[in-house]
């Protein structure tokens, strides 16, 4: 992010929220963890501290999820699907205007394996994009697994699939992306791609449970640096 402006992450105090929190304070942001309850903001803040280490204090914070969206200058929002609409309603306010990158994937259990269960706007991003069309929509980092992202020390070797309608805004957090060591920003499109990116959650879930690994997914046949259009 730019200049002295925070990364808001709303339901920041799950494994997701938590690992992409550690991973930004990592690269020097400066993160502001949400949560319904301010002191569960603040023991997931003391947690990625512990991760984090080195002078990573003093940039991460925990806080309520208003705060969270209210100082963020970039937001990420990490809540269950189950908890997104309530979620904008009360957040809309502090979101206008600014990016905001949906990382949530619908999913449904069945004996234990996972199926995409979109809602009828077709992902989780376009109907928030619909919800809130004031703010800058991105979705992406689905396929990064919460226990890597954790795993500060070690670089990530995968790719961030990033897509989005706002051109800048795609841009601006697949800058943010390739400042996580081993990261790959990955331009998946516009904002219909996000149908594709929370159904591969499932996807992973299901390969990850066959051959109980922490696999993720990485894009062959494009180079580093290539450009998109
Ligand atoms: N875990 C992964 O590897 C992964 C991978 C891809 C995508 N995702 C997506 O990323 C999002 C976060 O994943 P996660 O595993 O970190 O989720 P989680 O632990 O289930 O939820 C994250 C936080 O959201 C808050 N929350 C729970 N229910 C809520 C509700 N009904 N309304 C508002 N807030 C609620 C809780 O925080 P408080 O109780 O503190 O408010 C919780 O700690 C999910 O949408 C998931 O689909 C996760």
């Amino acid at each position: 992010m730019n200049g002295e402006s925070a990364i808001g992450i709303v339901g920041g105090t799950g494994p997701e929220g938590r690992g992409l929190a550690a991973r930004f304070a990592a690269a020097g942001e400066h993160v502001v963890i949400g949560s319904r309850d301010a002191d569960r903001g603040r023991e997931a803040a003391a947690k990625v501290v512990a991760v984090v280490g080195g002078d990573g204090a003093s940039r991460i914070e925990g806080a309520t999820n208003a705060e969270a969206a209210g100082r963020g200058g970039l937001v990420v929002l990490a809540v269950p699907y189950e908890g997104q609409t309530a979620m904008l309603g009360e957040l809309a306010p502090s979101l206008a205007g600014k990016i905001v990158v949906n990382v949530i994937a619908p999913l449904a259990f069945v004996d234990g394996r996972a199926r995409p269960a979109p809602p009828s706007a077709g992902s989780a991003a376009e109907e928030a994009a619909a919800l809130v069309p004031s703010a800058r929509w991105v979705s992406g980092f689905h396929t990064l697994p919460a226990r890597d992202l954790l795993r500060v020390g070690e670089p990530m070797a995968t790719d961030a699939l990033i897509c989005g309608d706002d051109e800048d805004a795609r841009n601006t957090v697949m800058e943010l992306a390739a400042k996580i060591p081993g990261l790959r920003p990955v331009n998946a499109g516009r904002l219909e791609s996000a149908r594709c990116l929370e159904a591969a959650t499932a996807l992973l879930i299901n390969i990850n449970r066959i051959y109980r690994a922490h696999g993720s997914i990485r894009i062959a046949g494009i180079h580093a640096g290539q450009a998109g259009t």
